[in-house]
């Protein structure tokens, strides 16, 4: 693949989050001057893998970890300032360099104690309706910048008196809602918390800042930008299978607004999907398989969360669903991840179409009404060896496993250019046009 002639580029997930971004992100940073996330929090978890070191990271963008790119969290990301500088603390320890090449914007809004505390509360009192968050305290802060009264924003860090007044306000408030709501008995201790956060907000100061103006730069300038997008389509807060979804828009239309770039400088959109399919908490999935194949999929793959450590709903690839989120998101190319994981089985399975109450459906509906009466129509494809060590490009695939990508090409009308064959850097192959 000819990476330069990609211009700005957003990394999107086609599923329900998990897919491999992080990977994907690591692998193309090369090739970039810039690296934003825009939407989610510290619900992500992107893992990569670098010389044989597993890094996890949750809110600081994958650039991180190459040196020269600088590294943007925009106005559309909800902060934890805990997770984040434990976060960098532990990337300092490891080594890697972070000053100058970290900018937080000062409108990214903050994730607070009584958003986590919130989110932990309301779905303890769901019993079986429960979305099975992360208990990140994500939609409870996305929910707060709306109301606008009670958000606080990481700029607002930096006077520290009205934000010891706003949080003893907000604060005060909270432990009566959640005294009236929950019957909760631990009031949280405002001073403890402005304390807290002021201090992480110091250590963070020497990188808040109005990261808009720093991107409309760089567009300028014709730097490379790479847009690092968190969980999946089918978990946007408008186009997924809500209620059982995450509170941002997670498909490629967030990117604008939540880096605060103007949608036409992101020139390709590159899908990430996963073999197959997985997803974490509650709701619908079609081709879930609560079996032994599941189980293989999960050992096989370490499906277990990077965030939560839940082990994850595992099923064949859904290419009725996935292509509905090709279409929502304008996907120009696809990377696949995890090919290596699905090898071994004796036959694989993709879901083509959908049979609602016995009736063909013509498009992959989000609606959950629908979705909970749907059977998933498959077909079904030669297995593939498992052990990919040896291959080094896309020739050497298997034939069996050349084949599934060519029909998952065909089914979702996008060139698949990026194969990934295992969890390292290099364990990636380019696949030309077919
Ligand atoms: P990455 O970026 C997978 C899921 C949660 C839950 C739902 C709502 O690693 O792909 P939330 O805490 O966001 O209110 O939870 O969304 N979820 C993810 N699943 N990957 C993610 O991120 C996710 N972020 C949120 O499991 O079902
Ligand atoms: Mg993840």
């Amino acid at each position: 693949m000819d990476f330069h002639s990609l211009g700005n580029t957003s990394v999107v997930g086609l599923q329900w989050g998990d897919e491999g971004k992080g990977k994907i992100v690591d692998l193309l940073t090369e090739h970039f001057d810039v690296v934003v996330r825009y939407a989610g929090g510290a619900n992500a978890g992107h893992t990569v893998r670098v010389g044989g070191e597993k890094f996890a990271l949750h809110l600081v963008p994958s650039g991180i970890l190459r040196p020269g790119v600088l590294n943007l969290i925009g106005p559309g990301v909800v902060l934890d300032i805990e997770i984040l500088c434990g976060e960098l603390d532990a990337l300092r320890q490891r080594g890697i360099a972070v000053g100058d090449n970290l900018q937080i914007s000062t409108r990214a809004h903050l994730v607070m104690p009584w958003h986590k505390k919130q989110d932990r509360l309301s779905e303890a009192g769901l019993a079986d309706k429960k979305i099975g968050t992360t208990a990140k305290g994500i939609g409870p802060c996305y929910a707060e910048k709306m109301l606008r009264s009670g958000a606080l924003r990481a700029g607002d860090l930096a006077d520290g008196a009205a934000f010891r007044e706003n949080v003893t306000r907000i604060c005060e408030e909270r432990n009566r809602l959640f005294a009236a709501m929950f019957g909760d008995s631990e009031p949280m201790d405002a001073k403890q918390i402005a304390d807290q956060y002021l201090e992480l907000g110091a250590r963070l100061a020497p990188h808040l800042r109005d990261t808009t103006l720093t991107l409309h730069d760089a567009v300028a300038r014709g730097d490379r930008i790479l847009f690092e997008g968190a969980q999946g389509s089918l978990l946007d807060i408008d186009h997924g299978t809500f209620p059982f979804v995450t509170s941002s828009t997670c498909m490629a239309a967030g990117v604008a607004a939540g880096a605060g770039v103007r949608p036409s400088a992101i020139r390709s959109y590159l899908g990430v999907i996963k073999a197959y399919s997985t997803r974490v908490g509650s709701g619908p999935f079609p081709t879930e398989q609560d079996n032994a194949t599941g189980n293989l999929i999960r050992e096989r793959g370490h499906e277990y969360g990077t965030t939560t450590g839940r082990p994850r709903r595992c099923g064949w690839f859904d290419a009725f669903a996935t292509k509905y989120s090709v279409d929502l998101c304008g996907i120009t190319q696809l990377a696949i991840m995890h090919l290596d994981t699905l090898g071994t089985l004796p036959e694989v399975k993709i879901c083509t179409s959908y049979l609602h109450r016995g009736q063909p459906l013509k498009i992959f509906s989000p609606d959950i009404k629908v979705l909970n009466e749907v059977e998933p129509v498959y077909e079904t494809l030669p297995g593939w060896p498992g052990d990919m060590s040896g291959v080094k490009s896309h020739d050497d695939l298997p034939a069996a496993a050349r084949a599934y990508l060519d029909r998952l090409e065909e089914l979702l009308r996008v060139p698949i250019t990026l194969v990934s064959i295992g969890a390292e850097r290099t364990a990636t192959l380019h696949r030309g046009p077919g």
